[in-house]
């Protein structure tokens, strides 16, 4: 029998406030450190004195100047191959691939790239905020404002509210979505990062309608994810968010999972909702960003199965283009202060002690954990966009193939770099370079309809 039996119910939730109330005050409130603080405490951890400098895009005279010559491209000769077993052995069947190859190379990359998402993640309750009716070209809209809460109740010194809008045909249900990473509904609390990094501003807007407009057209829906409710865009924030409240606060250990893998969770977590929201069907979304947004929807797609397609823009070193590959960003730059925080600590080791030849996997491994589900993956011209670099993207997603080919699906077709803006989407890899810089606009049309057989919609 309980020993509350015979307390009034007001007493009894007086008790339970307050015993919430004294945990807040107990739990040790979050360790606060700037991000060059932690960096240089990751360093310390990982037994590091110094990085190598990152490319400069600023003084092409820099010793460490951005290359943008892609005869210079290439210095590092091989890859790792996505089907020789950690054990050297070839994988030849796509039953060794799923039960012994998938799972080590989850494995590495989840220690030595992209960090651990925690056994055990709190459970998110979303909730619909508000709701708005709108009319966009001419097709009536329903707009959900949501919040996902996270619970935290084993830690209530951090709150974690996760923002996200979702858009659907105000006339269908059970409309196929694309989920979008972005900083649209809620800009970057903290400044862009400021070393040598800067994105180029984006180019205009191309005339014709949105992607919204083109995804509403086709009786789709879209939805918009705040990445920074989940986790901040910095270093600083690494005792905060869904990290630092799965770490009661404390700093990360060099396998823990970093922002990028942070925010795809919360992509997975908006899964979740669209499976209990009648609007949506639930078994036909896809997954897109741009830029660090890129990087994120190829996590997202390599680690939740249930996307069904990426869109995977502009996503760079960390992204999609590879690590042993001298064009644009380097890894060295995402090893730096400004940008590690989207990492596992052990990330930045490659940029130190170790080269990017060091690395057990490159990201071409990281395209190949998608499959057999289908990728597009786009950029923008070395004029505009070359930080991000289209070619070796390209050069990553062929090497992708074979795990593709293994699987019985379809590579991209060919190994030779197409002329800009030629689309290469008949296989379940595609690819398409557009002229102008740095935005994920001109290729959605062609993202489109390389994605149309895969997602069905209620028009046809
Ligand atoms: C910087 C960063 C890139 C990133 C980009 C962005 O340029 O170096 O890695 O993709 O910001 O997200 O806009």
């Amino acid at each position: 029998m309980s020993r509350f039996q015979n307390l009034p119910l007001s007493l009894l939730l007086v008790a339970a406030v307050s015993a919430q109330s004294s945990i807040a005050q107990t739990a040790a409130a979050p360790v606060q450190l700037t991000a060059e603080q932690d960096h240089q405490r990751l360093m310390d951890t990982l037994h590091i004195t110094t990085l190598r400098a990152g490319a400069d895009a600023h003084n092409p005279a820099a010793p460490n100047a951005v290359n943008y010559d892609e005869s210079k491209a290439n210095p590092y000769v091989s890859l790792p191959d996505p089907l020789t077993l950690n054990d050297g052995k070839k994988v030849t069947s796509a039953r060794v691939w799923w039960s012994q190859r998938h799972p080590e190379l989850v494995e590495l990359f989840d220690r030595e790239v992209i960090g651990r998402v925690p056994a055990h993640t709190p459970k998110v309750t979303w909730q619909v905020v508000s709701t708005s009716h709108d009319t966009q070209d001419g097709i009536p809209t329903l707009t959900k404002h949501l919040l996902g809460h996270v619970d935290n109740s084993a830690y209530p010194a951090i709150t974690v509210d996760i923002r996200m809008t979702l858009t659907t045909p105000a006339n269908a249900t059970h409309v196929p979505v694309i989920l979008e990473f972005t900083f649209e509904n809620y800009p970057r609390r903290t400044p862009a990062p400021s070393t040598a990094t800067p994105p180029p501003p984006p180019p205009p807007v191309p005339a014709g309608p949105s992607w919204k407009q083109q995804l509403l057209a086709k009786g789709w829906g879209y939805a918009l994810l705040e990445p920074t409710t989940i986790q901040a865009d910095n270093g600083a924030g690494l005792t905060q968010g869904i990290i630092g409240l799965c770490n009661h606060g404390q700093p990360r250990k060099p396998d823990d999972w970093g922002a990028l893998r942070a925010w795809a969770w919360g992509g997975s977590r908006a899964l979740d909702y669209f499976a209990t929201d009648k609007d949506v069907d639930a078994k036909h979304v896809g997954v897109e960003g741009h830029s660090r947004f890129g990087k994120t929807a190829l996590v997202a797609m390599a680690y939740e199965p249930r996307f069904v397609v990426a869109y995977v823009s502009s996503s760079g070193a960390g992204g999609a283009t590879l690590a042993r590959r001298h064009f644009g960003e380097q890894l060295e730059n995402v090893a730096a202060a400004n940008e590690y925080h989207w990492m596992a600590g052990n990330y930045i080791k490659y940029a130190a002690t170790l080269t990017p030849q060091d690395m057990p996997v490159d990201m071409h491994e990281l395209i190949a954990l998608c499959a057999p589900r289908p990728v597009f993956i786009g950029g923008g011209a070395t004029e505009g966009d070359g930080w991000a670099d289209a070619h070796g993207t390209f050069i990553a997603e062929v090497a992708a193939g074979p795990v593709y080919r293994l699987l019985g699906k379809r590579d991209l077709g060919t190994t030779v770099y197409p002329t800009i803006e030629t689309p290469l989407i008949a296989g379940d890899l595609a690819f398409r370079q557009h002229s102008g810089g740095h935005t994920p606009a001109p290729n959605w049309p062609t993202f489109i309809t390389f994605a149309t057989p895969y997602l069905k919609s209620p028009s046809y």
